[in-house]
């Protein structure tokens, strides 16, 4: 449906789909993530609790879909087995994203309980060397029994869920063990026999890691690393690598909040990585725990919002600027940025 909703943003149906920060915490300072260059300590060290968590999530009852990650580790919220348990009574589709540093043989047996289906794997490296100096705090040898051990419940479980989906996020440290992913993946066989994608993907850049970004893939590395794809069987998408972005006026993100802790909501995770909390919480319609999304979602200032996204002759809205999923740069040098919440812009 995205493309009919981007073309008529009236058609678009009250979200089905949303992310919620689960928690701050994280054990692990990973290079390139902006949690490691939080100046402000009291950041890492929040939960959203299991009333609050309910009382987002009531505010969608056709809630079909929920990606809950954010920016750490949801294990180390005490809650999640019970955010878990709730989100399965109400037969929602649950997508987690994971180091997978941190399992352990309950709280595997807890993703088999609530039906998670799917788990995207952050693994951003094909030797301990390069992925211990990229996720620094992990452990290789833990995350490779770990993820042979989900592999090995699926099997005697006898089923394909949760899927598993692979996330390498391309730097210079890493760039040159990309073509080495696909036999790697293939002999974890991560999905028992079905195929496993892989999703390489371009650095969110802000400024603290500017230096590991790579502009351009050399053409061999995707030339070995489609040919291995082939050879092992396995599906790979190469997602805004080699600094190319698509451009606003094809962005659907927005389709699915992103709702922050604190509750605050925000059009897409691409956003967040920019290590400007403070400013993305300024620019936010409201928090969650004090407002209902439903007057956010139909109030005029959002539904604005929701008319020029994708308009290639409106101007870029002021929420959307700053992205690095989508290049807005474009139509903010033609027609500028506009932070179409405040009334006087009732013309766009
Ligand atoms: C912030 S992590 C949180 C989940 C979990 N702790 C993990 O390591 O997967 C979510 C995803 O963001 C990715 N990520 C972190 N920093 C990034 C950056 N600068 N650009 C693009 N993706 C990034 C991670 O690789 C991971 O796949």
């Amino acid at each position: 449906m995205d493309p009919i909703y981007m073309r008529y943003p009236n058609l678009t149906r009250y979200p089905r789909e949303i992310e919620v920060e689960i928690t701050t915490r994280c054990h692990l300072k990973c290079l390139v993530c902006e949690h490691t260059y939080w100046s402000d300590s009291k950041y890492s060290k929040q939960d959203i609790n299991y009333g609050d968590f309910v009382k987002i999530c009531e505010q969608f009852p056709k809630l079909s879909f929920i990606n809950v990650t954010g920016e750490g580790t949801c294990w180390l919220n005490k809650d999640f087995n019970k955010i878990l348990e709730y989100l399965h009574k109400r037969n929602i589709y649950i997508l987690m994203v994971e180091s997978f540093d941190l399992f352990t043989k309950e709280r595997v047996d807890k993703i088999f309980e609530t039906d998670v289906n799917r788990i995207e794997l952050s693994l951003d490296a094909t030797t301990k060397e390069t992925y211990e100096k990229l996720k620094v705090g992990a452990n290789w040898e833990r995350v490779m029994d770990n993820l042979k051990y989900l592999v090995a419940e699926k099997k005697r479980r006898g089923t394909p869920f949760p899927y598993l989906f692979v996330r390498f996020i391309v730097t210079s440290e890493n760039v040159n063990e990309i073509p080495a992913m696909p036999a790697l993946i293939h002999d974890l066989d991560l999905n028992c026999g079905r195929k496993v994608s892989i999703e390489f993907v371009g650095l969110l850049n802000f400024k603290e890691i500017e230096k590991y970004n790579v502009a351009c893939i050399p053409v061999d590395i995707i030339e070995q690393t489609q040919k291995n794809a082939k050879k092992f069987g396995v599906t790979i998408i190469w997602s805004h690598t080699n600094n190319n972005m698509y451009s606003i006026d094809y962005c659907a993100k927005w389709i699915q909040p992103y709702i922050m802790m604190g509750g605050y909501t925000v059009l897409d995770c691409a956003l967040v990585m920019a290590n400007n909390r403070e400013y993305l919480k300024s620019i936010s319609p409201g928090s969650l725990l004090e407002k209902n999304f439903k007057d956010i979602w139909y109030g005029n200032g959002y539904k604005r919002v929701r008319h020029s996204v994708n308009q290639k002759n409106k101007p870029v809205p002021l929420y959307c600027k700053g992205c690095r999923g989508a290049n807005t740069s474009c139509r903010e040098k033609k027609y500028g940025v506009h932070d179409y919440m405040v009334a006087e812009c009732s013309k766009y």
